[in-house]
């Protein structure tokens, strides 16, 4: 991942300023941190809201749609939502926020679309009527924009023929003269396939990409990730063990390689430390082992942070409960 962290540490604090572990909880858990994919985020939002606004004021206006993609946990509901109040073009007025349900289907959008809106429907209806009023209803507020996060579950269990009729009704919704609206997806990489899946919805598209973390690219942002929670967010003190390259490895793998997950397992770590030993606990490979059982409940011989091999460890199978699964995954083990 082509990623760093954007804030620069600060140093040592003797004493953590935290009277209880929920002071402490409340003070890490909603701090933002910012990585220079932020700023590259923020420029294709702002590019793609200025093409939009640029193609409505045209002879031909239409729609576009920007496609953002990463597995769960990478950050990509934390990064549209800081981002979006930064740009320019997008306001309360003309943006629409909404988490596709799910399961969705075409007919659960539309309702979703008009409840934001306002408008909950009480009867059921023909798909067809709730997306006329969809467009009445976007056109009458003003809207211009719809971010839909999580947009992966519109095409949970959809047929081929359900998936076509969804693309058909971005598609016009993207190409409507009068009121030509541009969409935000976000969700999993199972998104990209939907959009390739059409050439008229792949000319209108954008995508950015929420790429995994890698070692030993990211190395050093995960380092400074973990200084920057435990020591500027947390007032407490990094454990030697917990500063190497290959820890950085370890926490890696445990968030499976999302941005987003690598900084909740630190924060649960910190959290750990201060149920051990209070507010002079320094944070060590043990805390992380115990924010990982809690996070996974396995067994300690699949806690990546308390064995010495744990690179054959594949976290998404490590759940004790998923003992059917485990059998067949045991295999697969080492396939990192
Ligand atoms: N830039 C960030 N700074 C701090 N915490 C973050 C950041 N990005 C993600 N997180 C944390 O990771 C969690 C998962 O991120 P989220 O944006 O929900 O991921 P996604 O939408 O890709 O599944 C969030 O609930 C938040 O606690
Ligand atoms: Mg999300």
């Amino acid at each position: 991942m082509d990623t760093q962290m954007t804030s620069t540490p600060s140093t040592l604090p003797s004493v953590s300023l935290f009277a209880n572990r929920a002071a402490l909880s409340s003070q890490i858990s909603d701090k933002y941190i910012k990585t220079d994919r932020d700023d590259r985020f923020r420029q294709d939002l702002q590019d793609f809201v200025d093409e939009t606004h640029a193609a409505a004021a045209g002879q031909h206006p239409e729609g576009r749609m920007l496609a953002v993609i990463g597995t769960s946990g990478a950050g990509k509901t934390w990064t549209i939502e800081k981002a979006v109040p930064r740009i320019t073009g997008l306001d309360s007025g003309n943006f629409l926020r909404l988490t596709a349900p799910s399961p969705c289907t075409l007919k659960q959008l539309g309702r979703t679309i008009l409840e934001s809106l306002g408008y909950p429907l009480i009867r059921d209806l023909p798909d067809h009527i709730i997306w006329e009023k969809v467009r009445r209803h976007v056109k009458e507020r003003g809207v211009r924009f719809i971010w839909l996060d999580e947009a992966h579950h519109t095409m949970g269990r959809g047929s081929d023929f359900e998936l076509t009729r969804l693309r058909d009704t971005f598609k016009s919704i993207m190409q409507q003269r009068d009121w030509p609206l541009s969409l935000i997806l976000s969700g999993l990489p199972v998104l990209s396939s939907f959009i390739c899946g059409d050439r008229q919805v792949e000319r209108r598209s954008q995508t950015f990409r929420f790429a995994p973390l890698a070692f030993p690219h990211d190395a050093v942002l995960v380092q400074d990730i973990i200084h920057g929670i435990v020591v500027n967010h947390a007032s407490m003190v990094a454990g030697s063990e917990i500063q190497t390259d290959e820890f950085a490895h370890r926490l890696i793998v445990a968030s499976e390689r999302g941005l987003g997950s690598a900084i909740v397992l630190v924060r649960r770590a910190i959290l750990a430390a201060y149920s051990r030993a209070g507010s002079g606990a320094m944070v060590g490979m043990a805390d992380f082992g115990q924010a990982y059982v809690d996070e996974r409940d396995c067994s300690p011989e699949d806690n990546i942070f308390l064995v010495s091999d744990w690179d054959r460890i594949v976290p998404s199978v490590s759940r004790l409960d998923a003992a059917p699964l485990q059998a067949s995954s045991r295999k697969r083990r080492g396939a990192k």
